[in-house]
């Protein structure tokens, strides 16, 4: 059977980007390395012509089909299981930008268009596409679809589902629904657009997208406030908000260990405060100009000192100074995958919750298993914590995980849903997360999100194993 199916899929999309031999470790693993699987062949298909073809082949042979767009998913949901049955269908090679309506602030895009190239062609139109993370350099507007990605302007605007209008999706039967528009309002029907958006593959291949613009501010810059407590960090955003209003683009917290773990592993990074017990990384975004910015970042930081809210502040006074800021944010996840194997977490809670919820999560892990250390860092202005743990100083990794990662989650779920949190709020179920959701997810929510799936995709060939 598996010859017959692979001879066809040649005929449909040319032998060379049928891959069955060689290093197929770039989609065979995670970016984390925790995943390794094995898939029977890696389609590269050119057009939504040809994913249709390849959907309607793995239909009719009974083939299950993994999406993939950059590989750069945390829960381990874009790559294949190892049985070497799955084909994995990679859209990278489907990386044009269609169309612009600048009259509309609107670009349209194919699915395998990685984000920084689709930020930097929609820069030179003068304008802005907001979406940002850490692995921008290789993750694909369709996998930011498919996860529903969040990153650091969420606050400002809004996570990817935000940020959508319309979709165009080759459905498990190898039809292509064209639902790209450019439309800000449309009320027929259900929604199937936001279906499919934080589907993670399980419903539809996302082949091309239609995302919203915005105008470029006329500067952009950064401002790092250190905080003695949680509580102050809520307290200064609130007077950020206050202060900058939609001025105010990013709001990412960093606990004193994250930082630490930078500066263990990449020392050549500047870090310009005092170490502290969270630093506040601020950014603004503002129409005038960078050095009305850093006026307003000055009388916000000046009276936080004052009400006692901020132990100490640096405004950037440079495009460089604010890159190297940042900078420091995205490292923490490098520097915790250096330090070695460790548990993450994505949880979501009510921003005014936060600091009760670390006080309860932190201790219960303390007194579960001493000198455990917390990795917590993360989007505090959108109520979204990276709350990781990693084992003791000197401690075995693969140990650890293997004999305490159920325990260690169920502390830190436990606590999350007292507050009203959830267990996953950027990165999706993936296959990491599925017991969680089967355990934590209502029967009724569970029903309906079942019986989505049965209808479109009754043969379980898109992505099997993975959210349900
Ligand atoms: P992949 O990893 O290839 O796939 C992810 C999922 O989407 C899989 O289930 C896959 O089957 C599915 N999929 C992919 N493409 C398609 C498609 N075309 N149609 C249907 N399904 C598809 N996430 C955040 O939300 N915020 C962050 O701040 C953030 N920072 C990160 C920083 C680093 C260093 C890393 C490594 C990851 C980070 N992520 C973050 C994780 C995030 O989910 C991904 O970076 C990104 O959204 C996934 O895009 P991708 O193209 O790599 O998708
Ligand atoms: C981040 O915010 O840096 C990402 O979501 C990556 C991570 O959680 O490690
Ligand atoms: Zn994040």
């Amino acid at each position: 059977m598996s010859t017959e199916f692979l001879d066809a899929l040649r005929a449909a999309i040319g032998a060379e980007h049928v891959l069955t031999e060689g290093d197929l470790s770039g989609y065979e693993q995670d970016w984390r390395k925790r995943w390794h699987g094995k898939a029977l062949a890696v389609a590269r298909p050119a057009d939504t012509g040809q994913v249709a073809a390849v959907v309607r082949l793995c239909a009719r042979h009974g083939v299950a089909l993994v999406p993939q767009g950059g590989n750069t998913g945390l829960v381990g949901g874009g790559v294949p299981d190892p049985s070497g049955r799955s084909l994995l269908l990679s859209l990278r090679r489907m990386n044009r930008v269609r169309a612009f309506d600048t009259a509309n602030l609107t670009v349209t895009v194919d699915a395998g268009c990685v984000l920084q190239a689709l930020q930097e062609a929609v820069a030179a139109q003068g304008l802005l596409f907001p979406l940002s993370l850490g692995a921008e350099g290789s993750a694909t507007i369709g996998g930011n679809l498919a996860t529903n990605a969040g990153g650091t302007q969420v606050l400002r605007y809004g996570n990817a589902r935000e940020l959508c209008l319309g979709l165009e999706v080759v459905t498990a039967q190898g039809e292509v629904w064209d639902g790209l528009s450019g439309l800000r309002k449309d009320n027929t029907g259900y929604d199937l657009r936001d279906l499919f958006i934080g589907s993670e593959g399980t419903l539809g291949v996302i082949t091309g997208a239609t995302l919203k613009l915005f105008p470029r501010p006329a500067a952009v810059t950064t401002a790092l406030a250190a905080c003695a407590s949680m509580e102050q960090a809520v307290e200064l955003l609130k007077a950020a908000r206050a202060k900058l209003g939609a001025g105010l683009t990013g709001f990412e917290v960093m606990g004193r260990f994250a930082l630490d773990l930078v500066k263990r592993h990449f020392p050549e990074l500047p870090q310009p405060l005092p170490s502290a017990a969270w630093t506040v990384l601020l950014e603004q975004s503002d129409e005038e100009s960078e050095s009305h910015a850093q006026v307003r970042f000055e009388a916000l930081l000046a009276a936080a000192l004052e009400d006692g809210l901020i132990e100490d502040a640096a405004v950037a006074q440079s495009q460089a100074q604010s890159n190297a800021m940042w900078h420091l944010r995205e490292s923490i996840t490098l520097a915790q995958a250096q330090e070695g194997l460790n548990i993450k977490h994505d949880v979501a809670l009510p921003v005014s919750s936060i600091p009760a919820y670390c006080a309860q999560a932190d201790a219960a892990l303390h007194a579960a298993f001493p000198g455990a250390r917390i990795v917590n860092f993360g989007h505090l202005g959108d109520g979204n914590l990276h709350y990781n743990v990693q084992v003791p100083e000197g401690g075995d990794g693969a140990a650890f995980l293997r004999d305490h990662e159920a325990e260690v989650n169920r502390i830190v779920f436990d606590a999350v849903q007292s507050f009203g949190g959830s267990f996953s709020a950027e990165h999706g179920i993936g296959a990491l997360k599925r017991e969680e959701l089967e355990q934590r997810k209502s029967p009724v929510a569970l029903g309906l999100m079942r019986a989505i799936k049965q209808a479109l995709d009754p043969q379980g060939l898109l992505n099997p194993g993975r959210v349900l």
